[in-house]
Formats: structure tokens, sequence, C-alpha cells
């Protein structure tokens, strides 16, 4: 780690070497003139590297400039410890910051190795390679027999293997044969002690040092894919695409509306193979593999998911009571499904809790051991919908509740996936209330993602340019601050900075609706806990989870009241939990029998139509809430600004 100064205020921050050093100064709260978005075109950002060392486009400065030690932030990466020089004009036209020295820290994850445990290099399949007697008239025992007996005494800790498939069969006269009687099984280890192994491939040679696994994340969204080299445990190669089904909806609803029409589950299983399928041709082409090397598959996803993979027609989750067709889903040969897999290899589901509760929480509940922890933990995941779990190794609840597209961008005017050109970082000047935008990808901005609204709603409330209704204040006269086609609105940057030539703006009917968002979030994680007689004060940790979690800012999302006001310390980044379920499960087969015990051991709770659930979702329709006192620490940062 590299340690930054930022002066005059003395900001400390500690980052990773390479960092950019714009997205440093955000991280650590200090404020650049930045209107770009990073993109090195506005020249605004500029800074005094006071001692240490950058790399940086020299192209963009004036020599005398670049002489002088003077950087674009947004144009640089850090190469070791560095002290920095904010000049006041990029402090905003001449005002320096009046704002109290800090010592800022971001709030990194905490050790993954503490959260999610150790795993032994222990694999559901393995392979063994075997020199078998070739027959003779004394020895004609069939080729199967023959197979089973070299088994047996060269493998003593696997008992009675079986076979399941007819093509093994069909095969393996010829394999044996034009193998020279030399030849590698792939077997996948028994589940359960009075089970058997099974034989599920039989190749010539000896391939035992070529054994793969493939975890993935089946999202409504995204599908991530990572392929795990099962002789090592370690991870070879990672991949993610867009489900190929958004096409046909962005939600689970929607997908289910279509699957309903004539053809439509059909459609929607095959856009999801083919995307599968892509995943595993990346995969397989950055490690120079083939598809058919890849001995087992596990796989979480939601419920709607799951169903959707397998053909099954998820109707009836979507009306009252909620019913999937089943939780446990069974196992299957992926090539069945038409997915680029030998034919004879299994792809395993998480299995699911309820209908809004699926196998992709699971694995997440599974992978950081909740269910074998005494501490009370907190399991969020947010997104279009979020899922929610209390509980530890006495009792583990938990509910769905739909938050709304406000986090993945939708129902905001200018809102957008966290793709290239998104703002994902916002500051205001507290007094000239001039932005600081940072966008993925440093380049001119096209929208906001999930994180960057948050950063602004966050950063508008603490500047008193919106009040904790999500109201802007009217008394205050600005360029930025107008009416629009959505009522008042601010501009976050000017239509000559945008990407797309338009003013990009954050309006009252966002607020509103991230508002929405947010309290639906607060009121599940309260109403779990209440009903379990338990309150915020009672929780040990707090895991987030889901590809979004991993970027929230913490004290931003506390000071919306999108989590709770508590020690910092309790707080975790899981990530995206139901892959690093996936992972585990795929290397350690202790830890993969777990797996359906874990997902029977959580009881749901509907709050669709809970009346306490609504009352607290009422009450949090606040920044960040009603009742101010949930929120100290949210209440001192009010009062101080
Ligand atoms: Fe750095 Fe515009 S030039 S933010």
């Amino acid at each position: 780690m590299k340690t930054i100064q930022f002066l005059p205020d003395k900001v400390k921050i500690e980052v990773d070497e390479g960092e950019n050093l714009l997205a440093a100064a955000a991280k650590a709260g200090v404020y650049l003139n930045a209107v770009c978005g990073g993109d090195g075109v506005c020249g605004k950002c500029k800074v005094k590297i006071a001692s240490g060392s950058v790399e940086s486009d020299q192209a963009r400065l004036k020599n005398e400039d670049y002489a002088a030690g003077i950087r674009l932030a947004c144009q640089s990466t850090v190469k070791g410890d560095l002290v920095v020089q904010i000049p006041e004009a990029t402090g905003k036209d001449g005002k320096a910051l009046k704002r109290k020295p800090v010592i800022a820290r971001t709030i990194s994850a905490r050790s993954l190795e503490k959260l999610v445990g150790l795993w032994e290099l222990n694999p559901p399949v393995e392979k063994r390679f075997l020199e078998l007697d070739p027959p003779t008239m004394e020895d004609n025992v069939p080729d199967l027999s023959r197979l089973m007996r070299a088994i047996h005494q060269r493998c003593h800790d696997c008992i009675n293997p079986t076979y399941d498939h007819p093509e093994l069969l069909r095969d393996l006269p010829f394999t044996l044969r034009e193998a020279n009687w030399r030849v590698t099984v792939t077997l996948l280890k028994r589940r359960r002690a009075e089970e058997a192994d099974r034989i599920v491939a039989v190749e010539p040679g000896d391939t035992s040092g070529q054994l793969y696994g493939l975890a993935m994340d089946i999202g409504t969204t995204t599908v991530c894919g990572m392929l795990i080299d099962l002789n090592s445990g370690v991870t070879l190669a990672e991949a993610t695409a867009y489900n190929g089904q958004i096409a046909y909806g962005e939600d689970v609803i929607s997908r289910i509306v279509y699957s309903q029409r004539p053809g439509g589950l059909q459609t929607l299983q095959e856009k999801l193979v083919k995307t599968i399928n892509t995943i595993i041709e990346t995969l397989c082409r950055t490690v120079v593999i083939s598809p058919s090397d890849i001995s087992y598959i596990m796989a979480a996803g939601n419920t709607v998911m799951s169903h959707l993979l397998l053909g099954l027609d998820p109707k009836f989750i979507r009306e009252a009571p909620y019913v999937p067709t089943c939780s446990n889903f069974p196992m299957i040969q992926a090539a069945e499904l038409g997915i680029y897999a030998h034919p004879s290899v299994r792809l395993f589901l998480y299995p699911a809790v309820a209908s809004y509760v699926g196998g992709d929480i699971v694995a997440g509940v599974h992978a950081c051991r909740i269910y074998k922890s005494p501490e009370l933990t907190l399991f969020i995941d947010i997104g279009t919908n979020g899922e929610i779990v209390v509980g530890n190794q006495e009792w583990l609840v938990c509910a769905a509740c739909s938050a709304g597209p406000a986090f993945e961008g939708g129902g905001i005017r200018h809102g957008m996936r966290a793709n290239s050109g998104a703002i994902e970082n916002f500051q205001i000047h507290p007094e000239t209330l001039e932005p600081m935008i940072i966008t993925i990808d440093r380049i001119k901005p096209s929208g906001i993602c999930g994180s960057g609204l948050i950063a602004i709603v966050a950063e508008l409330l603490i500047a008193g340019v919106i009040d904790r209704q999500g109201k802007f204040n009217r008394k205050i006269s600005h360029p930025r601050l107008r009416e629009g086609e959505d009522g008042y609105e601010y501009v976050l940057a000017w239509a000559k900075d945008a990407l797309l030539g338009e003013d990009i703006v954050i309006s009252e009917v966002d607020l509103d609706n991230l508002i929405r968002a947010k309290a639906a979030m607060y009121a599940g994680y309260l109403t779990l806990l209440e009903s379990v007689g338990m309150s915020f004060a009672d929780l040990d940790r707090v895991i987030l989870a889901g590809n979004f979690g991993s970027y929230i800012d913490l004290e931003r999302a506390i000071t919306i009241g999108l989590l709770p006001d508590i020690a910092r310390e309790c707080f975790y980044y899981l990530g995206n939990g139901s892959l690093w379920g996936c992972r585990i499960s795929i290397i350690d087969n202790r830890r993969s029998q777990e797996r359906v015990m874990v997902s029977s051991l959580i009881t749901n709770l509907e709050l669709a139509e809970n009346v306490s659930f609504m009352d607290r979702y009422m009450a949090a329709l606040f920044l960040p809430h009603t009742d101010i006192s949930l929120f100290p620490t949210v209440s001192e940062k009010l009062l101080t600004t």
C-alpha cells in the first residue's frame, strides 16, 4: 500500500500502487475540480506533486507546468508514497476548502480468508490412471468387469463404483483397445457413505494431470464463470457475459411474463445456455483446453434463473402464494441442456429457499459459513431484488424485498449500468457547489450507475443541496440548480463535458426512486431482525454480497440510510457470494456436501403482505430515516455542515 497526503488539509489515505490519483482523492474525500469525469480534457484537476512519484501523461500539460511538478490527477497513477499539493484553483476558483483535516481510510474488504474460511483440496471428482491387464483366453471377463476390477485393485478408497450413462458402455471396448489398456477414469465421489462412487468418463492414456471444474454464477443481468484446476485448486481464468435473456426483460418478473408466451420458455432457456457456452468458450480459449476437458460444473442462480436453465415453468413463482416447482434441483447432465461439455459431465445447481431467495443467496451463506458461527450476522445482497438473511449457528431467517431497479441505474433519468462512462464517484464543493465527478474508465460521463447514485445523494444531503425528504433547497441560487422536465434538478455535467452531448442531471423523481429502493432494504432488515426479537444493536457482522455490494461506499450508504449506522468494523464485503460458494464447493467435497443442508436451515419470511414491513418502509422514506436517532453519526454530520 502507498500513503498519499493531500495538502493543504493534510488528508491522508492509503491506496494500492497503480491507483488513479483522482480516484484516490475522491476516496479520501478531497475535492478536486473535475468535470470531465477523468477524461483528461477539461484540464481542471491539476495538482502539484510535492514529493514522491506518479506516472503521468505529459502530452496534456505545458512543458513548464510539467517541469514544475504539475500533473493532471486524472491522468496520473500512484507509484509510491506521495505528498500532493492541491492548488487553490483546483480546489475551485481560488477558494480553499474549509474542512478540518481528517485521516481518511478506505473501508476495504476485510480478510476474505476470515470470512470464507479455509478449504481442503478435495474436489468432488477425481481422475485415476489405470493400466489394465489385456484379456486372455484364461481371463476373458467383460470389459466393464475388467475396468471395475482394476479400480478395486488400484483405488482402495473407491468402493463399488457404478456407472449410469450408456455412452460410456458404447465407447468402452474401443477406448480400451485403442489406448492399449491404459486409460484414465473420472470418478464422481459419493456424497453419502451409503452411496457409491460413479464412473463418469473413461479416456485413453493418462489425462490425470488435466482435471478442471467450472464454477458459475447465473445472474439475471450477468453470468460469471470461473475455471478451476481441480488438481491444485488454482483459479485459471474468469469470464463474464451479459445474460442473453436481457432482451426479453430486465428483471425476473418480466422474464417470467415472457416465459408464458408461446415458445417463450424455450427461448429463454436457449439464450441462457448460449450465454453459458460463450463463457465456457472464452475460458477454454484462455487456458487452451477443450470444453470437454471440464469434468464438473457447479452453478448457482436465483430461483427464476434456476428454473429457466432447467426448462421448468416459473409461472407460479410470480403468483401468490409464490411457489416454485422445486427448491432442490436435480443433478443433470450438462450436455442434455445444450451446454458445451463432455456428455458425462454433471451440472449441479445450488438449492433455493423460496421463490425469491434462490441458490445464489444459499451459496453466499454457505461460502461465509454463517450457519457455523455464533456471531449474529446480517447478510445482504443488494440488487433489484434485495435478499436478506439473518442468523447464526442456531437459526437462520431470510426475506426478499423488491427494491426496484434504482441500484442498477433503472428508473433514474440518466441511470445506467456500471459500464464505461458511468459516474461512479462524486463530491460537491461545499461552498461553490461545483461537482467533482469520476467515471468508470475515466472517460466523459454518459450516465450514473448505482454506486454513483448513492454518492451523489449522500453528498447533496451533507452539502444541504437537498433536504431529508429528497427535495432540492429552493433557496439556493446556482446555475446547476434549475427547474427541469421532471421538476427540480441538479446538473452533474454540462452537455459540453458529457459524452452524449446533453446535460446529465439528477432530478427529484430520481431521488424519490432511490429513497424508495433504500427504504425497502432498510425495512427488510428491520422486519427480519424484529421478527426474531432482535435489533441492529445485537448484530456482530454485516456481510455485503453481490457485485454491487463490492462497490458500495460504506459511509455514504449509511448516510442515505441504505445500511444501518453501526460500528464500521462489523461490515464485510464478500463480493460475488454466489461464485464464492460454487468455487468452494467445487474444490472441497466436504464443504460441498453441506450445501443442501444450508438451504434447509433457512426459514423464509414473506414480506409482500407483511404489515410491519409496510410500516417500517413508510418510516424509512426519509434521508436517512424519519427517526434520525437511528443514525447518530449521520445526525452529527448533518449538524456540523
Ligand atoms: Fe482531469 Fe478533467 S482533466 S478531470
